[in-house]
């Protein structure tokens, strides 16, 4: 099984995608996290133009992908511009997205005090106009630069058991072979 990582920080040394990392540090036997790494290359969203290629690279790793797992920042209380605008992209065309009904799950670290809750929010509301099916639940890392060992992983075991909960959640949201069928 594939896990899709998008890290919605395009920062050298994001706490973000160090979040991803150790998400993807605790994955059962047979599940791999993958990394989008083409979130940089994604141009402005432009109706007039067919998709570029970067969006169609993205749109192929959403599609290939049984699950997403989304890490963002919070940027002025919202969604990084970047982030929503992949996603943008990524909605087209609509319904029959890339996304559509895919599991999806939402992360977030910031250095302030509440850990990018109101950008993880907004994100899981976007998921959910775009079609995916996002777990409810949060995981708020505040003051993201004490929050991680040296190697990467967090340090407070609450919220490393809320990670664990929600990519639980996330892959039990994965169809199973019989289901896909029917
Ligand atoms: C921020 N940051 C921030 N933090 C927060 O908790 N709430 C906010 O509204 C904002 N706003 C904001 C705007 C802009 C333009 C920047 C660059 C930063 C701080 C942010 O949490 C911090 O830079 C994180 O380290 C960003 O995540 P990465 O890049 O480490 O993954």
């Amino acid at each position: 099984m594939v896990v899709l990582g998008l890290c919605g920080s395009l920062r050298r040394g994001s706490y973000n995608r160090r979040l991803l990392g150790a998400a993807a540090a605790g994955l059962p036997a047979g599940v791999a996290l993958e990394m989008f790494e083409g979130l940089a290359e994604v141009p402005p969203y432009n109706e007039d133009h067919a998709a570029p290629a970067p969006v169609r690279v993205l749109r192929a790793a959403i599609t290939a992908a049984d699950a997403v797992l989304v890490a963002t920042p919070e940027y002025n209380g919202s969604v990084p511009g970047q982030l929503k605008n992949a996603l943008d992209w990524a909605s087209r065309p609509f319904p029959d997205n890339a996304l559509r009904a895919k599991p999806v799950a939402v992360v977030g670290a910031s250095t302030g005090l509440f850990g990018a809750v109101w950008a993880q929010a907004e994100l899981r509301k976007v998921l959910g106009t775009i079609g995916a099916d996002v777990v409810d639940q949060e995981l708020p890392v505040g003051q993201a630069h004490d929050a991680f060992t040296a190697d990467g992983a967090l340090i407070d075991p609450d919220l490393r058991s809320v990670l664990a909960d929600i990519v639980g959640q996330l892959l039990r949201k994965v169809p199973t072979g019989a289901e896909q069928l029917t």
